[in-house]
């Protein structure tokens, strides 16, 4: 059995400057000790949206007194740490430098061993931060950047069952929210107006329906919706009615198809059927509530993080890092910063959903 560890997250992926300490116990429990997370919203939203260069500027200004602050709030001093994980990818390239350089600093200062963590590896992590979770699991991960249907085998070891072959969940979220003049970050806002309206007011496209994969596909819907925002909305009225009836719809779609990838996850898996969701979309409550109701349909367990893990944070991050060390996979002291970084690189190299751009496959 593996010792207890102690590790040192830190996550600067995108506009989110994030550091945590946790415990992974022997038998393979996890505990945070503390999760700070400085949120650059307030510098971002003149622009409605994130702009790299103030991120990563920001995240130099904060990076070590965000990590002091885990380490003083978890009451743990250099000498308790077993090792430091750091973001080293997806994500915006100068953020990523910042964490993943000061995961390096502190680990060659103090003899630690590294682990550079995907991003996505962190969020497919986070519900084992509130609840155990064994593996495997079917997981859909739905944020702002990403929109995957993955069976999780083990650590560091997945299968793509789907992926969103334009927008990400959280994009049309934000885009939608934009159109109706609600600003950024546009999720948890769309929610709250969506409260107050009638999902079956407006009806909106309902993306490859002809297709028996578990691919999403949120362009139309975005754009149908922008469309409504700009001809027949007027009212308060109006606005919550197109709030809800966009959110009932993406969380329609997730649906589908998380249904359709666990009709093929039982053929491989039997009896086993976990079914998780993360990422920041997976705090959206229609969104959980609809999931859930799928999962029992089809006699799958429904797992979601505590909402505070369900948006970037770097307690995900410090429990990848732990899982990996215990299972051997430290990072050699230079490794690179990777802005895309595909958490199923062998379906993603065979089957790019996401074309490659310059820069191979996203994700
Ligand atoms: O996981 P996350 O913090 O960052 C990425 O890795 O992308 O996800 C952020 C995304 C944003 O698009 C945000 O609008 C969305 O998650 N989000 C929500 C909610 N909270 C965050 N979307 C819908 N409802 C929410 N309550
Ligand atoms: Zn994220």
């Amino acid at each position: 059995m593996t010792p207890s560890l102690t590790i040192l997250g830190i996550e600067t992926s995108c506009d989110e400057t994030a550091a945590a300490v946790v415990r992974r116990h022997a038998d393979g429990r996890a505990e945070a000790l503390s999760s700070v997370v400085a949120s650059q919203v307030e510098a971002h939203k003149p622009f409605g949206g994130v702009v790299p260069e103030i991120a990563a500027r920001a995240h130099v200004e904060i990076v070590d007194a965000i990590a002091g602050q885990a380490m003083a709030e978890a009451g743990v001093g250099f000498e308790d740490l077993d090792g430091v994980a750091a973001t080293a990818g997806p994500g915006l390239v100068g953020g990523v430098m910042v964490g993943l350089s000061f995961g390096k600093a502190v680990a060659l200062a103090r003899g630690l061993p590294l682990v550079a963590v995907n991003h996505l590896e962190g969020h497919a992590v986070s519900a084992r931060l509130g609840a155990e979770a064994d593996y495997p699991f079917l997981l859909l991960l739905v944020s702002g950047g990403h929109c995957q249907l993955l069976a999780v085998e083990g650590v560091g070891r997945m299968r793509r069952l789907g992926s969103t072959i334009d927008d990400a969940a959280g994009e049309a979220f934000d885009k939608v929210a934009k159109a109706l003049g609600l600003g950024y970050p546009g999720g948890p806002a769309l929610e709250a107006l969506a409260e107050r309206g009638d999902p079956a007011r407006f009806p909106l496209p309902r993306a490859l329906l002809g297709r028996k994969d578990c691919d999403f596909s949120f362009s139309g819907l975005k754009t149908a919706a922008a469309r409504l925002a700009a001809a027949e909305v007027r009212t308060d009225r109006d606005r919550a009615d197109l709030a809800a009836s966009v959110q009932a719809a993406i969380a329609r779609q997730l649906a589908e198809r998380s249904d359709r990838a666990m009709a093929a996850y039982v053929q491989d898996h039997g009896g086993r059927r976990l079914f998780v969701v993360a990422g920041g979309v997976a705090a959206n409550r229609t969104v959980r509530r609809v999931l859930e109701e799928t999962a029992a349909a089809r006699g799958f367990a429904f797992l979601a993080p505590p909402l505070k893990y369900c948006t970037d944070n770097a307690a995900m991050i410090a429990l990848a890092g732990a899982e990996r060390l215990a299972a051997g996979l430290a990072s050699p002291l230079d490794a690179a910063a990777r802005p895309r970084w595909p958490l199923d690189e062998a379906s993603a190299l065979a089957d790019p959903t996401h074309k490659p751009g310059r820069k191979g496959a996203k994700a």
